[in-house]
């Protein structure tokens, strides 16, 4: 019979039977699919294990916590975190151009996982042990795309957190490869994994960063993180999410509009609410959200967030609109 339970049992016997008395490093990004590898790994051989998290500092509100304390008391996991926010900072200064944020942001992770690939290694080796393997939330679709890969268009530069840095010879540990994204979200809950983790929606690798149009800087990325937030906890008020594939929230952070509040003139800054409804995000339709869920959402946002006067809502299909507005 084919349920959760057996799915962990048989996957923990694998990777047991795969990785021996070795060690595995895995990247966390935050997502489903990195914490449910992990956790089913971590399941299997305990501290033979290293978690490596990547704070790029583009991570929405209470996401670095979700995974440095949630998913550490949720799975006893140990994890290695390189609080990387100041190199993607200054890495990021100045740049406005969409595709130049991926390919630095991209950079600078392989970057920061390689030198704490380095000190993993280091220690292990101290120990007399050996690191063989790396760990990786691949999951079917996954699988069958690169293997059909018929060439599609690149639109934009992907970059997965968590992806495999290419000059490394690890061997692969993939132990959600047959699996689709509700049977790893049902092995994640079997796990105990929490629910903000488990049901989170898809959130792109490059963060924040890519939802901040114009520069990237530590003061946008507060403004951002406020108004992504408040919009979050209202859809999930609402009991919404699950109608939802995603809803980014865009910082217009070169654009200013006259408003007023009280009797003083404010010249704010506008964000866009971005409700999409998908299947697989490679077309996808915006959501009719409840006009008074978006009326709640916009007054908190403007009340709350003082540098934002003004929510707008982006009322366009993929095509001709990609999801990101980056
Ligand atoms: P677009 O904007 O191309 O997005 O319609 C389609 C889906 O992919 C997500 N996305 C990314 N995910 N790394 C990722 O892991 C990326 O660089 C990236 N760019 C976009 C996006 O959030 C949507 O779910």
């Amino acid at each position: 019979e084919w349920t959760t339970g057996n799915i962990v049992e048989e996957q923990v016997a694998a990777i047991r039977a795969q990785v021996g008395e070795a060690r595995a490093i895995c990247g966390l990004s935050g997502g489903v699919d990195s914490a449910v590898a992990a956790a089913l790994v971590q399941k299997a051989i305990g501290d033979q294990l290293t978690c490596v998290f990547v704070d790029h500092g583009l991570m929405r509100e209470g996401e670095a916590e979700q995974v440095e304390r949630d998913f550490v008391a949720a799975t006893g996991a140990k994890l290695y975190v390189a609080d990387e926010k100041k190199r993607f900072l200054s890495a990021l200064a100045g740049v406005t151009d969409p595709e130049a944020k991926r390919k630095i942001i991209g950079r600078e992770f392989i970057r920061a996982f390689e030198e704490a690939e380095r000190n993993i290694l280091e220690e292990a080796e101290a120990d007399g042990a050996k690191v063989e393997f790396l760990v990786q939330g691949t999951l079917y679709p996954d699988v069958v795309e690169s293997g059909g890969g018929e060439g599609a268009a690149n639109i934009k530069s992907h970059h997965n957190v968590g992806g495999l840095p290419e000059d490394l010879d690890f061997k692969l540990v993939e132990p959600l490869r047959a699996l689709f994204k509700d049977e790893v979200r049902a092995v994640g809950a079997e796990l105990g994994l929490p629910a903000e983790i488990v049901q989170r929606h898809p959130f792109p690798g490059p963060g924040l960063g890519i939802r901040i149009i114009g520069e990237v800087t530590e003061s946008r990325l507060e403004i951002l993180r406020a108004a992504d937030a408040l919009a979050r906890e209202e859809l999930t008020a609402s009991g919404l999410d699950a109608e939802v594939w995603q809803m980014p929230v865009v910082l217009l952070a070169d654009v200013r509009s006259v408003g007023v509040q009280g009797d003083g003139r404010t010249y704010g800054h506008p964000v866009v609410l971005r409700p999409v409804s998908s299947e697989d995000a490679m077309t996808a339709d915006w959501s009719r959200l409840p006009y008074d869920l978006l009326a709640t959402i916009s007054n908190r946002i403007t009340n709350e967030v003082e540098e934002i006067n003004r929510v707008t809502l982006d009322v366009t299909s993929k095509p001709p609109g990609t999801i990101e507005w980056e």
